[in-house]
Formats: C-alpha cells, sequence, structure tokens
C-alpha cells in the first residue's frame, strides 16, 4: 500500500523518516534501470532523477545549513539535482534529464543511503529547543521535505504512467508492486447520478491560519496560508466524479468537435494535436480501451474519467451546462460535509475553475524554500482532493494543487457545481 501510517503512529522524527525515504524506493521495485532512465516529456522526469533530487532536497535545505559536522557528498549534485531554486544556483535544463545516463542508479542509491545516514544522525540529535527555535521553523522545514518526498513519489507513479503510454506493449506493473493494490481502489460511481448537495450564500474560512506546527494542526504548505473570509453565494456540488460513461457520451455527441464548449487556447491546442479523447484511452475497433498501469484494458465505463486537462473539465462542465467549482467552493464542501461526497481524496485530484494566486497576505516561507509555492502563480489553475497516487497522509482539504491548463498526465478528473 501507498498509504504511510505517520505522526500518529510514528512518533520519532527519524522513523517517520525512514519509512519516508523507503516507501519511494518500494515504487520503483520490478523496474530496470532503463525504465528510470527515460524521460518522456520535459514535464515529466526519470524516476531516477525523482530518486536523486529529493535526497538532494535533504542536503540543500537541511544538512548543509543546519548541520556544521555535514559534508556535501558531491558538489556537482547541486547542478544536476536542483530543480528550480535560483536561490541555490543553476539548474541542468529540465527537459534533458533522461540524458543523464552518469551518475548510474547505484551511484544514486550509494547518494541516498549517505544522505540518509547523516540525517539520521542529525535528527536523532536534534534537541527540542532547537526544534522549536525560531518559530519552529526547523520543524517546519523538516516536514516541508517530507512532504516533498512524498509529493514525488507521486510524481514517480504519473511520471511512469506517460513512459509506459509510448509503448505498444501498454507494460504492467509487476504484480508485487506495491502501488497494484491501490489501482485497483477506483471506485465505480452509483447508479444514482447526479445528486448534489447545496450550499447557502455566505461568508466561509478558507485556508490554515499558521504554518504547521505553530498551531499544531499538522502540515501545510504557505501557499495554504493565510486564513480569511471568503463570500460563497450559494451553489450546489455533485457527490460523485463524472464517469467515463458520462465522458463518452460527450464525445458521442461530438463534443471534441463543436467549438462552442471550448476556451480559445484550448480549441487551438485540441485542432493542432487533433485530439478526440483523453490522454490513454485508445479506440480500437469502435471500442474505447484505456492504457494503464494494469496494462491496456477495456476502458471501466463507471469508474471516474482520468487524466482530464483543465481544458476538457471546462469544456465537459460548458456540454453539461453546469460549471467546475471554484477552489473556495470545494474546500468549504470537504470541510462541512464530507460524508456526502464521493471520492474526494483517493480517487482524482479535482480541476477547479479558481486560477493559482496568493491568498490576502500570503507571506512565502523565509529562506530558498520560498521559492517551493510562490513563484508559481501565474497561469495554473488550483486542483483540490487528492489521487489514488497521493499518499494518503498528504492530503487534507486546504491543500492546494496546481498546474497548467493543458497538463492531462496527472490522475485528474471532474466534478461539476451549479450556482443556484
Ligand atoms: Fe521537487
Amino acid at each position: 500500500m501507498i498509504d504511510i501510517e505517520l505522526s500518529q503512529s510514528v512518533n520519532s522524527l527519524v522513523s517517520q523518516f525512514k519509512l519516508i525515504r523507503q516507501q519511494s524506493l518500494n515504487l520503483c521495485s520490478g523496474l530496470s534501470e532503463a525504465d528510470m532512465q527515460a524521460q518522456s516529456m520535459s514535464d515529466a522526469s526519470p524516476l531516477k532523477w525523482h530518486l536523486a533530487h529529493t535526497t538532494w532536497a535533504f542536503e540543500s535545505f537541511l544538512l548543509k545549513p543546519l548541520d556544521k559536522s555535514y559534508k556535501q557528498y558531491n558538489a556537482d549534485y547541486d547542478y544536476l539535482f536542483n530543480s528550480y531554486y535560483n536561490g541555490i544556483g543553476k539548474q541542468y535544463p529540465r527537459p534533458m534529464r533522461g540524458l543523464l545516463t552518469r551518475p548510474s542508479f547505484d551511484e544514486i542509491i550509494n547518494y541516498r543511503q549517505y544522505v540518509d545516514n547523516a540525517m539520521c544522525v542529525w535528527l536523532d540529535n536534534l534537541t527540542t529547543d532547537q526544534l522549536t527555535a525560531n518559530k519552529n521553523q526547523i520543524e517546519y522545514l523538516i516536514q516541508l521535505c517530507f512532504n516533498h518526498e512524498q509529493q514525488h513519489q507521486e510524481l514517480i507513479l504519473t511520471d511512469l504512467k506517460h513512459l509506459f503510454s509510448f509503448n505498444p506493449q501498454s507494460p504492467s506493473l509487476s504484480t508485487k508492486h506495491p502501488f497494484k493494490d491501490q489501482l485497483t481502489t477506483l471506485s465505480n460511481n452509483e447508479a444514482a447520478m447526479e445528486q448534489s448537495v447545496s450550499f447557502s450564500a455566505g461568508l466561509y474560512f478558507i485556508g490554515q491560519n499558521e504554518a504547521p506546527s505553530q498551531a499544531g494542526i499538522g502540515f501545510c504548505f504557505d501557499n495554504e496560508t493565510p486564513a480569511h473570509q471568503y463570500y460563497l453565494e450559494s451553489f450546489k456540488l455533485d457527490t460523485q466524479l463524472v464517469s467515463n460513461a458520462d465522458y463518452v457520451a460527450f464525445i458521442e455527441d461530438g463534443g471534441y468537435s463543436k467549438s462552442e464548449f471550448w476556451l480559445s487556447e484550448a480549441w487551438q491546442l485540441i485542432q493542432s494535436e487533433n485530439r478526440q479523447m483523453p490522454l490513454y484511452w485508445r479506440k480500437i475497433q469502435h471500442q474505447f480501451y484505456e492504457h494503464s498501469l494494469l496494462g491496456l484494458r477495456k476502458l471501466p465505463l463507471a469508474h471516474p474519467v482520468s487524466h482530464i486537462s483543465y481544458f476538457e473539465a471546462n469544456a465537459y462542465a460548458n456540454w453539461k451546462q453546469k460549471r467546475l467549482p471554484t477552489e473556495q467552493e470545494w474546500e468549504v464542501a470537504a470541510i462541512t460535509q464530507p460524508e456526502q461526497f464521493r471520492g474526494l481524496y483517493n480517487q482524482l485530484w479535482q480541476w477547479t475553475s479558481s486560477s493559482y494566486s496568493a491568498y490576502p497576505g500570503f507571506k512565502p516561507t523565509q529562506g530558498v524554500v520560498s521559492e517551493y509555492n510562490g513563484k508559481f502563480m501565474l497561469n495554473q489553475y488550483v486542483l483540490r482532493g487528492g489521487s489514488i497516487a497521493t499518499p494518503q497522509h498528504h492530503i487534507r482539504a486546504t491543500y492546494r494543487n496546481f498546474f497548467a491548463p493543458s497538463a492531462q498526465w496527472q490522475y485528474s478528473g471532474i466534478r461539476l457545481a451549479e450556482s443556484i
């Protein structure tokens, strides 16, 4: 299982650290070095690079600045495995990560072990005073690096799925792979479709007020803060995600050939790339199939439709004469009536109509990790919830995921809303 029991059952930071680090390796089980070397597109990274980059983050955000006894493993790695932190230095070009055949996979495992050993010693020797000094900044940075590794665990799965989609044999995960069980938990929609829950107009609180450990509420990223009031008009939110069968109806009604449903940029894209269906669907002898990590399979019509771009989600909503929820509507529903909704967190990320931007009063975390979230607040849309690929203790109602509106390779789906 991808789920990791964190803070409740594991009380030491060392134990949490070891569990999270091991999980990244578990997700690569049964894969060849070639599987972990290739890069399918510039948005995706080789699995080998993910394993090295998350290691580099522990080294760069914790060990180098905070452990005076730490000796860097290899200074060249600052260039190879820095993703986008200009405050640290230049970065190897992202679209070319697949060309880094050296360091070898074995060398990256050595790097991981070296940093893991240093991290365990450092964490073990941290005093409560050190942890809580400077408004708990060190504890925040530790949790940030834990959560960062978990974000990359999700990317390991989505990037692998994208890579495998180019292989006409549609490879499957090995039978012992820890994600294989999780994949079968995508649930069927219930027969009673199109139910929704109504919410009345009013002022609601959105977001979280403090950085994590200060408030004792568990971790959150800086982009979820500060809590603030937000006025919502009355609205309805569907209890279920849009299914594959629903989306087939959209396609069969000519959804991809009617410009009136599509944003201008979206229409240009589907025209230029001749898109007719979601990313991983295949039409073979008049039947829809989908590429999955279980191999190519007949499209499960009752499952929620997945790997949908914002462009597609928006077009589908227009066709249904509904709309996507705002991120505030989604959060209010998830906090006040979570039991009413199917698949809030453990199925697919859900696109919202909200552009990813700063909350009123937002202040980025200080230091080099100020680049973690804030600088991406442009030309992206917020997704809420979580997916089957998301580590279970990594999700919460206030979590703000974000991707470009054309992105399809994440486990992203559609939940519809209406104004009332
Ligand atoms: Fe990263």
